[in-house]
C-alpha cells in the first residue's frame, strides 16, 4: 500500500464509528436519493458499490430494486465492519475490504458498478477506470458521482483531507472512460456541485 492511500485508510477508519451521524453524511444521502431517479437495473442485476463507506447507497438500492444482489467494497476496514453491522439484507448484500485500484472480483462480474464521492481520492484515477471496465459485463453501467471541476480538466486540492482531493471535469471524466473502453452515456448535476457521469460498457 502507498504512503498516500494508507494515510487515506487511517483518514477513513477514524471517521467510522461516526460517519452516518455527522453532517456530510445527510448530504450524501440526499445525493443518492437523487442519483436514484436516473439508476435502471434488471430485477437480476449484480451491483458493485465502490468506495460504499457504511453501505447505505446499497442498502436503499436493495429497498428500491427488491431482487437485486449487491457488493459494497471500501479501502476501510472500519467503514466495512460499520456496513456489516447495518447490512439491513445480508442474503443479498455482502461488504468487503480493498482497493478500488485492484478489484478482488472476476472480469464481468457486475451489472453495474456505482461510485459516490469517492473518486476524488483515488491517486491514480485511470487505474480505476480501468478496473470498473473489467468487472463490467458488455452493456453495463458504470454511474459516477463526485464533485467536479469546471475550469480546468483536473483540480487538486491540498489540505482539506490528508493526502489531497481531486476533482474533474466532463471532458476528463470522458477521457478516463475512452481510454477505459467505457462510453459516456449523459451528465447530471444532482445537488450543488456534484455531477452524475452515466457510462456503459
Ligand atoms: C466520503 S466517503 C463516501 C462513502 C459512500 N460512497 C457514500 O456515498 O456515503 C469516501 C469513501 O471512499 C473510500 N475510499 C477512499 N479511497 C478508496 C480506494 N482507493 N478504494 C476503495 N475505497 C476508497 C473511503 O474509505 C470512504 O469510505
Amino acid at each position: 500500500m502507498t504512503n498516500n492511500t494508507s494515510i487515506k485508510q487511517t483518514f477513513f477508519d477514524r471517521w467510522a464509528p461516526s460517519y452516518d451521524w455527522l453532517f456530510p453524511s445527510v448530504i450524501y444521502q440526499a445525493i443518492h436519493q437523487r442519483l436514484l431517479e436516473y439508476v435502471n437495473l434488471s430485477t437480476s442485476a449484480n451491483v458493485l458499490d465502490l468506495g460504499c463507506g457504511t453501505g447505505k447507497l446499497l442498502n436503499r438500492l436493495a429497498v428500491n430494486f427488491p431482487t437485486i444482489q449487491g457488493t459494497g467494497l471500501d479501502l476501510s476496514p472500519e467503514m466495512i465492519s460499520q456496513a456489516n453491522s447495518r447490512n439491513y439484507y445480508p442474503q443479498r448484500l455482502r461488504f468487503v475490504s480493498g482497493n478500488s485500484e485492484e478489484m478482488p472480483f472476476a472480469e464481468a462480474e457486475f451489472d453495474a458498478v456505482f461510485n459516490t464521492i469517492s473518486f476524488l481520492h483515488y491517486p491514480h484515477p485511470q487505474k480505476v477506470f480501468n478496473e470498473v471496465s473489467r468487472v463490467l459485463r458488455p452493456g453495463g453501467y458504470f454511474y459516477l458521482v463526485d464533485s467536479y471541476f469546471q475550469w480546468q480538466d483536473e483540480f487538486q486540492y491540498l489540505g482539506i483531507t490528508p493526502g489531497g482531493l481531486n476533482l474533474y471535469s466532463p471532458t476528463a471524466r470522458a477521457k478516463f472512460g475512452k481510454e477505459a473502453g467505457l462510453n459516456l452515456q449523459a451528465n447530471y448535476y444532482l445537488l450543488g456541485a456534484v455531477l452524475l457521469t452515466i457510462f456503459t460498457k
